[in-house]
C-alpha cells in the first residue's frame, strides 16, 4: 500500500496544461483574483470557487489544472479544496443543502427539520437524488444561531426552520428549478 508521503510526491507529478483545460472565462477570472493577491497560490481558494461556479464542482482534472495555472503544488492546493467545506470534490445537486448541526440548532429543533428533509427528498447526508437536484449535506454552525435552526442551499440562507418550512423551500426550489429546465 502506496504511503501517504509517496502519495503527496506523486501526485504533483501530475499535470494538466490550463490553457488546453480551463475555459477563457475561468482563466481570466482566476487571473482578476491572483492580481489583487500577494502571490499566485494566495488565490487557490479563490480560483476552486471560480472554477466551481463553472463546473458545479472540483474533479481531479480541474485540480491539476489550476495547480498548474497557479504554479501552486497539487497537494497544497487538495489541502485547501479539503479544508473548505463548500467547495465539493464529488458532483453535487443542482442545489446542495447544508444543514446547521450545531449546538443552538440542536436545541432549536434540528432534529426533527433533518428528519423532514431526509423525508421529503429520500435521501441520507452525502446523498444526491436520483434527479440530481438535491445533495444533502451537514454543517457546522452558519453563524445565525439567534435564528436557529438554520440551513444553507446554494449560498441562500434560510433560519427559524420548522419541518414545514424547510421543506416548503425545497418544494418551492424544486419547481423553480423544473420551470428553468423549460425555459
Ligand atoms: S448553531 Fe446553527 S447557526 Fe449557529
Amino acid at each position: 500500500m502506496m504511503n501517504k508521503e509517496l502519495a503527496m510526491n506523486s501526485i504533483d507529478t501530475v499535470t494538466i496544461d490550463y490553457q488546453t483545460y480551463l475555459s477563457a472565462a475561468e482563466i481570466a477570472a482566476i487571473e482578476h483574483e491572483v492580481s489583487i493577491m500577494e502571490t499566485r497560490d494566495a488565490a487557490g481558494i479563490e480560483a476552486l470557487k471560480v472554477v466551481q461556479a463553472h463546473r458545479g464542482w472540483i474533479s481531479d482534472d480541474s485540480l491539476f489544472a489550476i495547480s498548474d495555472l497557479l504554479a501552486m503544488p497539487i497537494a497544497q492546493l487538495e489541502g485547501v479544496a479539503t479544508f473548505y467545506n463548500l467547495i465539493y470534490r464529488q458532483p453535487v445537486g443542482q442545489y446542495v443543502i447544508h444543514v446547521c448541526d450545531s449546538i443552538a440548532c440542536h436545541l432549536m429543533g434540528y432534529e426533527a427539520v433533518l428528519i423532514a428533509i431526509k423525508q421529503h427528498l429520500a435521501i441520507d447526508y452525502g446523498q444526491t437524488t436520483a434527479d440530481g437536484k438535491f445533495t444533502l449535506l451537514s454543517n457546522a454552525c452558519l453563524g445565525c444561531c439567534d435564528k436557529a435552526p438554520a440551513m444553507m442551499v446554494g449560498t441562500e440562507h434560510y433560519q427559524n426552520l420548522t419541518p414545514a418550512s424547510a421543506v416548503a423551500v425545497l418544494a418551492q426550489l424544486a419547481a423553480k428549478g423544473e420551470a428553468d429546465d423549460c425555459s
